[in-house]
C-alpha cells in the first residue's frame, strides 16, 4: 500500500489537509468514502523500503521499531489481530463506552489497519484514523516515549473520551520452569537485551495503568490475558488459541530477529539462524509451557465538572 494515514485528531468537518493545508477530497482515501478512515501519500523517497537480510523495512524514522513491514509481517499481523479478536470475546475494545457517541477513534500503530476498519464499518458514525511510521502498518514503546504519548493522548481526547491500549508484553514467560535453560528462554534474553540498547523498554506495557494515572485519566482498569506459545494448555479455548499463536510466532520469528540480534547484539546470521533452528523447536514442544502476557489498559479523560 502506498500511503500512510495522518493524524487528525480535532477535525469536526472529517476533512484532511495536505501539507499546505489544502482539504484533501476523501475519495482520496485508500479505503472508500463511506469508512471514514483517511490516507495521504507520502512522499514517494519515504516510501522506498529498506532491504536487509531478505526482508524490508520502513524508511519513515528507520530504526524506531525493530520488525519488518513486509508481506509477510503483513500477513502475520493480519493473523494475529484475528488473534486478539477471539482473545477478547471477538469485541474490538474493552473500554465501557456504553451509549456514548463516538466521535473520533486515533488507532497509533494502525499496522495493515484492519482494527481501524473494523470499527469504522461498526461505528459508521466515528472519524476513524490510523497512524504508523510504516506506510503498510510495540508495541515497544521506548522508555521515555509512554508518559509523553498518555499525555498528548490526554490533551487531544474530548472530557469524557477513552483511551485503550492492547499489547503483549516481556517477558514471555513460563510459569512452572519448563522454559528454564532452553534456546527459547536464551532468545527471549538476547531480544529484551537488544531492545533495552535501543532504548525500548518491552515490559512498558505493565507501566501503561501507571502512565494513565500519571496523565490524569479516571477509571483507568488493566485486563490481563494470556497467548500460550503452542497447544499445550488442557482448556480447549486457549488449546486453539495457542495452536493460532505457535503459527503466528512461527512466521514472526525470523522478522522479530534478524535486525536486533545482527546489527544491534552483533550476531552474525549463520549464529541467528542456528539459534532460531533450536527456538522453532521449542516453542513447538508442547512440554514447554511458556505464553505471552497480554495486556489491556484502559482509561477516561475525566468529564467537565467531574471530579479528578
Ligand atoms: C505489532 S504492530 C501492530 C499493528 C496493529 N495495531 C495490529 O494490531 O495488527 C505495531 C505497529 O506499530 C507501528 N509503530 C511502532 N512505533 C510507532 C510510532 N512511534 N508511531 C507510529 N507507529 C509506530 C509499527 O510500524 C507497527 O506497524
Amino acid at each position: 500500500m502506498s500511503t500512510v494515514p495522518v493524524p487528525v485528531i480535532d477535525n469536526p468537518e472529517g476533512l484532511e489537509h495536505d501539507d499546505d493545508g489544502n482539504e484533501v477530497d476523501d475519495k482520496d482515501s485508500a479505503i472508500g468514502s463511506d469508512v471514514s478512515v483517511y490516507t495521504e501519500t507520502l512522499r514517494s523517497s519515504l516510501l522506498e523500503s529498506i532491504r536487509e537480510n531478505g526482508r524490508s523495512y520502513h524508511r519513515y524514522h528507520d530504526g524506531s521499531y525493530a520488525l519488518p513491514d513486509d508481506d509477510r509481517e503483513q500477513e502475520r499481523l493480519d493473523m494475529q489481530h484475528e488473534m486478539f479478536l477471539r482473545t477478547f470475546n471477538h469485541k474490538l475494545i474493552l473500554a465501557p463506552l456504553g451509549n456514548q457517541p463516538i466521535h473520533h477513534v486515533l488507532d497509533l500503530g494502525t499496522g495493515t489497519g484492519l482494527w481501524a476498519i473494523q470499527f469504522a464499518d461498526e461505528n459508521p458514525e466515528a472519524n476513524v484514523i490510523g497512524t504508523d511510521l510504516s506506510p503498510m502498518q510495540p508495541s515497544m514503546v521506548p522508555v521515555n516515549y509512554g508518559p509523553r504519548l498518555f499525555r498528548q493522548a490526554f490533551d487531544a481526547l474530548r472530557p469524557g473520551g477513552w483511551i485503550e491500549f492492547q499489547d503483549a508484553s516481556m517477558p514471555i514467560r513460563a510459569d512452572d520452569g519448563t522454559m528454564d535453560g532452553t534456546a527459547w528462554a536464551d532468545w527471549v534474553d538476547k531480544f529484551m537485551d537488544a531492545m533495552q540498547k535501543l532504548g525500548r523498554d518491552s515490559a512498558a506495557p505493565e507501566k501503561y495503568a501507571q502512565w494513565a494515572r500519571d496523565a490524569g485519566f479516571i477509571n483507568v482498569t488493566r485486563v490481563d490475558f494470556k497467548w500460550p506459545q503452542n497447544g499445550w494448555p488442557k482448556n480447549p479455548a486457549l488449546k486453539e488459541l495457542g495452536r493460532w499463536h505457535l503459527i503466528n510466532t512461527l512466521d514472526g520469528l525470523h522478522g522479530f530477529t534478524v535486525r536486533p540480534f545482527t546489527a544491534v547484539l552483533g550476531m552474525s546470521v549463520e549464529e541467528v539462524e542456528l539459534l532460531l533452528m533450536n527456538v522453532r523447536k521449542d516453542i513447538a514442544n508442547r512440554r514447554i509451557h511458556s505464553y505471552w502476557p497480554i495486556i489491556v489498559v484502559y482509561g477516561q479523560k475525566p468529564a467537565v465538572g467531574s471530579p479528578q
